[in-house]
């Protein structure tokens, strides 16, 4: 879908933002762009719609170079979201989010009813919403706002510039869920920047961890939280990541006989319990057996689940 071959991108300074990169974001994937503040994020963004034009190398877009493609066609098919809420402060919800389609000559009619529906399907009550200014607005809803036009005139490719690290953290959850909701219903391919890796674990179908305008690691959530390539890529897991979030309760158990008798008498946990369940029941009890489907496939003692929450704290320094 979106292709990226050999590209380069160097501002006046002659420094490198972005270094003979090769990568291809597939149609309706969930692409998410991580790393560092400075690593050239937004600035391989910016080259996908022609905001920022490339030095070297080539983007093509379902094989069309974009160079090859009307600057407004390009422009008004690729939804865009920013980290500053940025609608118009004069014009109303309706009209702000109205633009692109009006640009593509849309008819009055079919705008307002596209207007309304997306208005709705972020959990804005359109009739309520739409005629009020931004600034009667909260920070999460505007920022709704912004998402909403982005889609509004139907783009197959959505680009989002740390769109939530404004907000709340709250606020950011809940719109978090929902663009989930929202991708999974419209299908379109989200190409993500941001610099959380939480997030980015939450939300990719793939992420990208860039470093200093490089990829250093190209993979499925699963993937990077499991083979990290390197130790930068381990850091930034570890320096953002919760601990419960990366357990990893097959690291800790101890295989067994199965014809331990004794077994039986223990407290159970499943494989799938959270960390801190494990830790609660660890309290009352030395020693646990895990259950898989109804089976014990082992045990997790207390020693065990201490010496990995050491090791996990000595590396994260
Ligand atoms: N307009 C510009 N002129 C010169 N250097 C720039 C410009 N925009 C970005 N840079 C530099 O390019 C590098 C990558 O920037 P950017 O793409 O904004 O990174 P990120 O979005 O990952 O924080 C940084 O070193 C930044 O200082
Ligand atoms: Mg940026």
């Amino acid at each position: 879908m979106i292709v990226f071959e050999n590209v380069s991108k160097k501002y006046d300074n002659n420094q490198s933002a972005v270094n003979y990169l090769n990568l291809e974001i597939k149609k309706g994937e969930f692409f998410v762009i991580i790393g560092p503040s400075g690593c050239g994020k937004t600035t391989l963004l910016k080259m996908i719609n022609r905001l920022i034009h490339l030095t070297e190398g080539t983007i093509r877009i379902e094989g069309k170079r974009i160079s090859d493609y009307d600057i407004h066609e390009l422009r008004w098919n690729i939804g865009y979201v920013l980290q500053q809420i940025a609608l118009f402060p004069h014009m109303t919800i309706e009209e702000n989010v109205a633009i692109v389609p009006e640009l593509k000559k849309w008819s009055k009619k079919q705008i307002q009813c596209r207007v309304h529906d997306l208005l709705n399907m972020v959990g804005l009550e359109a009739e309520k919403y739409s005629h009020r200014k931004p600034a009667e607005l909260s920070g999460g809803e505007q920022q709704r706002v912004g998402v909403v036009r982005a889609l509004a005139a139907d783009p197959e490719i959505i680009l989002m510039d740390e769109p939530f690290s404004a907000l709340d953290p709250l606020s950011r959850t809940k719109l978090q869920d929902d663009l989930l909701t929202l991708q999974r219903t419209i299908k379109k391919t989200i190409v993500f920047v941001s610099h959380d890796m939480q997030e980015a674990l939450k939300l990719g179908d793939r992420i990208c961890v860039m470093k200093d305008g490089e990829i250093v690691q190209l993979g499925t959530p699963q993937e990077i939280m499991q083979n990290p390539v390197n130790d930068f890529v381990r850091e930034f897991i570890g320096l953002t990541g919760d601990i419960s979030d990366t357990f990893n309760i097959q690291s800790i158990i101890q295989p067994i006989s199965k014809e331990d008798g004794y077994l039986q008498v223990l407290h159970k946990v499943s494989v799938n319990d959270s960390l801190r369940v494990i830790l609660n029941k660890l309290v009352h009890h030395e020693c646990l057996s895990v259950d898989r489907d109804g089976e014990i496939i082992g045990i997790i003692t207390r020693e065990s689940i201490i010496k990995y929450l050491a090791k996990d704290s000595l590396e994260r320094g």
